[in-house]
């Protein structure tokens, strides 16, 4: 199995694309600990989906812009498997505000989660990775706005230019450790934050008629990206952000 004794966490993993990675990564054979902030039902869907197939997963509840904890999600994952090996940084949301709109509270609460979150969890999974030795995977699911303005959703925007650095620069430090961080960048796809989008047909149409390949993308497609990415074969990738968006930002409109 590609990712067979592998230890990750996944944080945000009770919904959308983190489900998604959850459940793909214990398919390809690693442990997971399933993040969770508010929705324990949703997390333990997850857990029961996953170890009814066989695989081997824990939930564990925590806020991902709280320092504290995060540093008691990397613990009990040690205490609970052994080691942490791959650490998928995906918890995030967007305010749906423009800089003409936004409340400090749409910033702080935006920045705090979604970045600040990724940035102290590549902190403590690199710090975990190097005291038990071997290297790592830190992935860090962006968006195709980390290069690519949404007008109307600046905070988000932000947040993930931010992650954009970050994947960047924590790549190149922490190369010398055999960590590789690496940045996944998906376009629209079918989860609860396009929940609205998707729910009413001329916008979805509109969304579709952006993409290149007519279609929005679902969490398997980014979870499967994600699995190669936490596996060896992708030892020779780091510090860059990998696109799946199904060709929407290389797309204009014309004449
Ligand atoms: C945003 C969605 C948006 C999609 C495509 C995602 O990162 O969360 O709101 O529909 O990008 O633009």
């Amino acid at each position: 199995m590609l990712l067979g004794g592998k230890i990750a966490i996944v944080t945000g993993a009770d919904s959308g694309i983190g489900r998604g990675i959850a459940v793909a990564l214990t398919q390809a054979g690693a442990a997971v600990m399933i993040n969770y902030h508010r929705n324990v039902e949703r997390a333990n869907t997850v857990l029961a989906e996953i170890t009814g197939a066989g695989g081997k997963a824990q939930i564990m509840q925590g806020d991902v812009s709280v320092l504290a904890e995060l540093n008691a999600l990397v613990t009990a994952t040690v205490a609970a498997f052994g080691r942490l090996d791959i650490m998928v940084n995906n918890a995030g949301f967007e305010s749906h505000t423009s800089i003409l709109d936004s409340s400090e509270d749409d910033f702080n609460s935006v920045i705090a989660v979604n970045l600040k979150g990724a940035f102290f969890g590549t902190q403590l999974a690199a710090r975990q990775m190097i005291n038990q030795g071997g290297g790592g995977r830190i992935i860090n699911i962006s968006s195709i706005h980390e290069d690519w303005p949404m007008p109307g959703n600046t905070p988000y925007s932000v947040s993930k230019g931010g992650i954009r650095m970050l994947t960047r620069t924590a790549g190149v430090e922490l190369a010398p450790h055999g960590i590789t961080v690496v940045g996944v960048g998906p376009g629209a796809v079918n989860t609860p934050i396009n929940a609205a989008t998707l729910a009413d047909p001329a916008k979805k149409a509109a969304l579709e008629g952006a993409i290149p390949t007519g279609r929005i993308a679902e969490p398997q497609d980014i979870a499967d990206l994600v699995v190669w990415l936490a596996s060896d074969q992708s030892r020779n990738v780091t510090a860059t952000t990998f696109i799946s968006d199904g060709g929407m930002t290389q797309y204009s409109a014309g004449l």
